[in-house]
């Protein structure tokens, strides 16, 4: 018998949990694994836990639970567009349970009246097929260039008047 999936804030206390599933999901997703990884991905989400240093506006995190197991989470965070998911993970031996989908019915009733957008690799074809399954519908590609090394170049300004 399993219980309901119920969805609780994350906290502070939950660094070394959202921690080891983060890598997992950058594993997941094909990231490089370095070893500067780890410290750089707790960082951020002691950051994005405590609102302290996050750059580009607060960021939520939430945990999804069954029987009072975490098997999930995902993080987000509210623009003009309504919801922007940032992230969405089930643990590995939990796959094809429900859990994905169930987690984002639970996102979207805490915040109804927004609509629900999110960024997939393009090469992240299971979670495609995931948010195609639940109805998302792909509308824009992101086109990226690596960042330029060395000295910034002055910025044209307009003259003064
Ligand atoms: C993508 C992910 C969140 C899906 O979670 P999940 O709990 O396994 O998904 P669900 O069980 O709710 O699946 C719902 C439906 O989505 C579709 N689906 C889910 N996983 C799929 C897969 N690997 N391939 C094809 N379709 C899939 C199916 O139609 C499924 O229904 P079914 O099992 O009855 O056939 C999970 O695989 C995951 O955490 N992947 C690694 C991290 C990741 O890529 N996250 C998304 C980054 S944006």
């Amino acid at each position: 018998m399993t219980g309901p999936v119920t969805l609780r804030p994350a906290t502070p206390g939950d660094l070394d949990l959202l921690t080891t599933l983060n890598l997992h999901l950058r594993e997941d997703q094909g990231y490089a694994g370095g070893a500067d990884e780890e410290p750089w991905v707790r960082e951020r989400l002691r950051g994005w836990l405590t609102g302290v240093g996050v750059v580009g506006g607060p960021v939520s995190l939430a945990v999804f639970e069954r029987d009072g197991e975490p098997l999930a989470f995902a993080s987000w965070r509210l623009d003009d567009t309504g919801v922007y998911g940032r992230q969405l993970f089930v643990s590995r031996a939990h796959r094809r349970e429900g859990l994905g989908r169930r987690a984002i019915d639970l996102l979207r009733q805490a915040f109804p009246g927004q609509a629900l957008s999110l960024d997939v690799l393009l090469t992240n074809e299971p979670a495609r097929a995931f948010y195609r399954a639940l109805g998302f519908t792909e509308s824009s590609v992101i086109m990226s260039l690596p960042a330029l090394g060395g000295e910034p170049a002055q910025v044209p300004v307009a003259a003064s008047h």
